[in-house]
């Protein structure tokens, strides 16, 4: 070792969903047939108008630096976006734009937390929260919520939960990892809890608004209680929506000073956003919609075959997620069961491996998102492999012991 990390990064673990698709990316590497469920992006391509746009923006020379948190057109299509789908007004001073919906979360984590400050979020959770906040020097606080409850906290919970320490509560919906999104009626409850504490900020984690299903209708923090709009910042991104991860867009809107605190951040680290990624974005925002209708029909498709799949294996169990693609089953019944092979499967991450294994099947485990003893399936992949699976998962089922 030729140095030595630094204290903040050495309380922080490296990302489970990126290790265990490694891990399946090598194995395949040696030619074994794997099927990798581990993704956390959808299979889809960017929408051609999208290309487009970033194609004219190159020949058109809009190869430099931009204003260090988004170009106004770009804000200004995202304060129409907040008003059009939200009903939440927004000035552009209000507005940030980073590479990607991962930075917006950091910048603003990193632009207000202290040593003791407590960030809040229900489990299981998106990898990166409790990460993030270590690496600021926070301390990570999740409420866990099981399976009963289709994997959703109640006002209860949350307000057992807030400290006088409390900062933040970050609240995602529909989930990364279990799909679960809340209605308008259960984040009320939430909110009336949050309208107590005025000491909390929120941050709401939008990733997945538009992928949802059977009627879901997608509801925000600040939209849902106006009241707490002064102490909200709805987060968001073109990542899954538009089939963009790899262009690195996110945005985020809310109070103008930590907007501001967010700007310092950026113009001291990264800098702006990629320029030509911004005009796609622009492009993807006014752009027709009508393509994520067809797509969410895809995803519904394969998550309902899916979750017939994982019902019908025994000793698995998984409710209907509401959102995103991603469906999270709880394997405890597994647990403490032997394989063919020989492993005694004593936690999620021994199912997974097991499962990689002697199955060629790539999964994520519970105990990356907090929430064990389950794993994380991915159905953002082709029908073919998702039968595969399927099938190679009930017969690892079957021959358990
Ligand atoms: C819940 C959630 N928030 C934020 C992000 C970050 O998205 P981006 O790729 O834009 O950084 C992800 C990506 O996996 C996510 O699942």
């Amino acid at each position: 070792m030729t140095f030595k990390q630094s204290d903040a990064l050495a309380r922080v673990q490296p990302s489970a969903t990126l290790a265990v698709t490694q891990k399946a990316r090598d194995l395949k590497a040696r030619g074994v047939d794997v099927i990798s469920l581990g993704a956390g992006e959808p299979d889809f391509d960017t929408p051609d108008h999208i290309k487009q746009a970033a194609i004219d923006a190159i020949k058109a020379g809009k190869t430099k630096y931009t204003a260090v948190d988004g170009i106004p057109e770009l804000k200004a299509a995202i304060v129409a976006k907040f008003s059009r789908e939200n009903g939440l007004d927004y000035s552009t001073g209000q507005v940030s734009v980073a590479p990607g919906g991962k930075p917006v979360i950091y910048n603003a984590l990193v632009a207000t937390l202290n040593p003791g400050d407590e960030v809040l979020f229900p489990a299981p959770y998106w990898v990166s929260y409790p990460e993030m906040v270590r690496l600021c020097g926070g301390e990570p606080r999740c409420i866990p919520a099981g399976i009963a409850t289709g994997f959703k906290i109640t006002p209860d919970q949350l307000e057992a939960a807030i400290t006088r320490n409390t900062k933040w509560f970050i609240f995602n919906s529909p989930s990364n990892p279990t799909g679960a999104g809340y209605t308008a009626s259960e984040i009320r409850g939430l909110t009336d809890v949050l309208l107590r504490h005025p000491q909390v900020m929120i941050m709401t984690d939008d990733m997945y608004e538009h992928i949802v299903y059977d009627g879901y209708e997608f509801a925000t923090i600040a939209q849902v209680e106006p009241r707490l709009f002064e102490r909200t910042l709805t987060t968001n991104g073109v990542s899954k929506a538009f089939s963009m991860t790899g262009w690195r867009i996110g945005y985020a809107a809310g109070p103008q000073d930590l907007i501001a605190a967010m700007r310092k951040v950026i113009s001291q680290t990264t800098s702006n956003a990629c320029s030509i990624s911004q005009w796609a974005a622009l492009a993807a925002l006014e752009g027709p919609m009508d393509f994520i209708r067809d797509r969410n029909s895809a995803f519904k498709r394969r998550r309902d075959f899916v979750l017939a799949d994982i019902n019908a294996a025994e000793g698995l169990t998984a409710p209907t997620p509401e959102g995103a693609f991603y469906i999270f089953a709880d394997c405890s019944g597994w647990i403490g069961k032997t394989t063919p092979e020989g492993a005694i499967l004593e936690s999620d991450i021994g199912v997974c491996n097991a499962l990689l294994d002697e199955e060629a099947v790539a999964v994520v485990p519970g105990a990356a998102f907090g929430g064990s003893p389950c794993f994380r399936i991915s159905y953002a992949t082709d029908d073919a492999s998702l039968h595969e699976a399927g099938m190679r998962i009930r017969r690892f089922a079957k021959n358990l012991s």
